[in-house]
């Protein structure tokens, strides 16, 4: 059985302009064979000048969504063939700022990984509970259901990732217990439908944290929001995963 790959992935969110690639720039230079994939999702607005900006390093683009739909009147939505065509290798689907958001469903989310996997684009689906259903036990449930919800047929290690996110560790400096995580990373190797499908941990990962949430079994990598925007610290965890 193939081992899944590693994979560090930064999500800027709706931050950056084209002064910021120099910091996707940095990580290039850094990291000329990084030793895991490594992977920045920057705004719509930058992944074309990100992909050039990189071109011929180890640094992958991605996308941090797309429509369900090739092309038509969707207006200020993207295809997964127009981030392709940019030059993105990736999208992130199902963030949980998209499902609370935009109201995304998982439904919603397993028809844009269809897309995305018909546009040669790798799927990076993002599942994980809030506090209350934590709190209320359910966090198992939660996450199994969006993850059999959310994963469209035919998805592989090649065409999918996944990425565990507790909501309430997104941004807010908290982050689960090791074994939280582990009981949780466990639960989506034993479910996803190819065991070499990388399994993320998401949510105030940072220098200082990412060793040991790296040394759990079956966390694969990191999807990586507020440390993947300075080079610094988005390649101390690019090496902390590379040594993991
Ligand atoms: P954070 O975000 O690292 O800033 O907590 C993670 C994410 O939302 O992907």
């Amino acid at each position: 059985m193939p081992d899944a790959c590693k994979l560090a992935a930064g999500n800027w969110k709706m931050n950056g302009t084209r002064a910021d690639l120099d910091e996707a720039r940095a990580l290039a230079n850094a990291f000329p064979e990084p030793g895991c994939g490594v992977l920045l999702c920057p705004p719509a607005t930058l992944i074309a000048a990100m992909a050039e900006a990189v071109a011929g390093s180890a640094v992958m683009v991605g996308g941090q969504d797309c429509h369900a739909a090739t092309a038509g009147a969707h207006t200020g939505d993207i295809s997964a063939q127009m981030l392709a065509d940019a030059g993105a290798r990736h999208v992130i689907l199902g963030h949980s700022e998209r499902r609370a958001d935009h109201g995304e469903t998982s439904a919603d989310v397993a028809a844009k990984a269809r897309a995305a996997h018909q546009a040669g684009l790798v799927a990076i689906i993002c599942v994980g509970e809030t506090e209350a259903e934590r709190d209320a036990g359910q966090t198992l449930d939660v996450v199994l259901g969006q993850l059999g919800a959310s994963l469209p047929e035919g998805a592989t290690a090649a065409n999918t990732v996944i990425a565990y996110e507790p909501v309430w560790a997104i941004g807010t400096g908290r982050t689960p217990t090791l074994d939280q995580i582990a009981e949780v990373h466990d639960a989506l190797r034993a479910a996803v439908p190819d065991t070499a499908i990388s399994l993320l941990y998401g949510g105030s990962v940072k220098p200082a944290n990412a060793t040991e949430i790296f040394a759990i079994a079956n966390v694969d990598g990191a999807l990586v929001g507020g440390a993947s925007l300075k080079a610094v610290d988005f390649g101390a965890i690019i090496t902390a995963l590379a040594t993991a």
